[in-house]
C-alpha cells in the first residue's frame, strides 16, 4: 500500500519524506491557493520544487474544462518532470482526455470521483489512478468507504490495471480502513498519517522502561 501525502506545503511534504513512509504527492488547484501559490509560472516551479523533495509520483491538476485545453494543459505539466501524474477531473472531456494520455503513455489521475460507475469509466479510458473522495461523501451521511470496496470489487472483476487511489482521507481509520478493503494508494493530510504512530500504551510502556531501566543504573552506583 502506497501512501501519498494531500498537501503543497513543501515543509510538511519534507517531513512526510523524511519520516521515511512517503511514496508520492498529490495536490489541487485548492491546495496550491492554500499555500498562496499562484500564476502560471510559480505554480510550474513549486510543482518542480516537490519533485525534488519526493521521488514519488506527484499529481498536477488541470484547471481547463474542454478536450483540447485539457490535453494542452495535461502535455505541460507532463513535459515539467516524469514524476508528474496530470490529474484529469471526472467529466466527459476529462475521460476522452484520459483515453488520450493513456495512449500517450502520459500517467493520469482521474479525480472528483464519487460513485462506482465514474471509476469504472476511468479504468475503462485507462487512467493511472483513480481518486474516490472518502471523506467527502462521509461528509455528507453517505459511506465513503463502501465505494473504495465497490471498486475494488469491479477492477478486481476485470483485473483492470487502474490503481484506487483513496483521497480525501481524514483520518487514520479511514487509512486502515482502506487498507483493510485493498485501497493501492491513499493520500491525506501529514495528520492522518502521523496519527497511526499514536497509541497510550506505547507511550506509558516507553516511559515505565525508561523508568526501569534508570532505576536499574542507580542501584547499581
Ligand atoms: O486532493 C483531493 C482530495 O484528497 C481532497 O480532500 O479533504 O479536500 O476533501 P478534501
Amino acid at each position: 500500500m502506497k501512501f501519498f501525502i494531500d498537501t503543497a506545503n513543501l515543509d510538511q511534504i519534507t517531513e512526510a519524506h523524511n519520516l521515511g513512509v512517503l511514496d508520492g504527492v498529490t495536490t489541487n488547484p485548492s491546495l496550491m491557493a492554500k499555500e498562496g501559490i499562484t500564476g502560471d509560472l510559480n505554480i510550474i516551479n513549486h510543482y518542480k520544487a516537490i519533485c525534488s523533495v519526493t521521488d514519488g509520483d506527484v499529481s498536477a491538476e488541470v484547471i481547463s474544462t474542454t478536450f483540447e485545453e485539457i490535453i494542452r494543459e495535461g502535455q505541460e505539466l507532463a513535459e515539467l518532470h516524469e514524476q508528474i501524474v496530470v490529474k484529469v477531473p471526472m467529466i466527459k472531456e476529462g475521460i476522452k482526455a484520459i483515453k488520450y494520455f493513456s495512449g500517450k503513455g502520459i500517467k493520469t489521475n482521474c479525480t472528483l470521483v464519487f460513485s462506482a460507475g465514474q471509476a469504472l469509466l476511468a479504468a475503462k479510458a485507462g487512467a493511472t489512478y483513480v481518486s474516490p473522495f472518502v471523506g467527502r461523501l462521509d461528509d455528507i451521511s453517505t459511506d465513503g468507504l463502501a465505494l473504495i470496496r465497490d471498486i475494488r470489487l469491479i477492477y478486481d472483476n476485470y483485473d483492470f490495471q487502474t490503481k484506487i487511489l483513496a483521497a480525501s482521507i481524514r483520518h487514520p481509520m479511514h487509512i486502515i480502513d482502506a487498507a483493510k478493503i485493498g485501497a493501492d494508494v491513499i493520500t491525506g493530510p501529514l495528520s492522518s498519517i502521523t496519527a497511526l504512530l499514536k497509541h497510550p500504551l506505547t507511550d506509558n510502556g516507553l516511559v515505565q522502561f525508561l523508568a526501569d531501566y534508570n532505576n536499574a543504573a542507580l542501584k547499581d552506583k
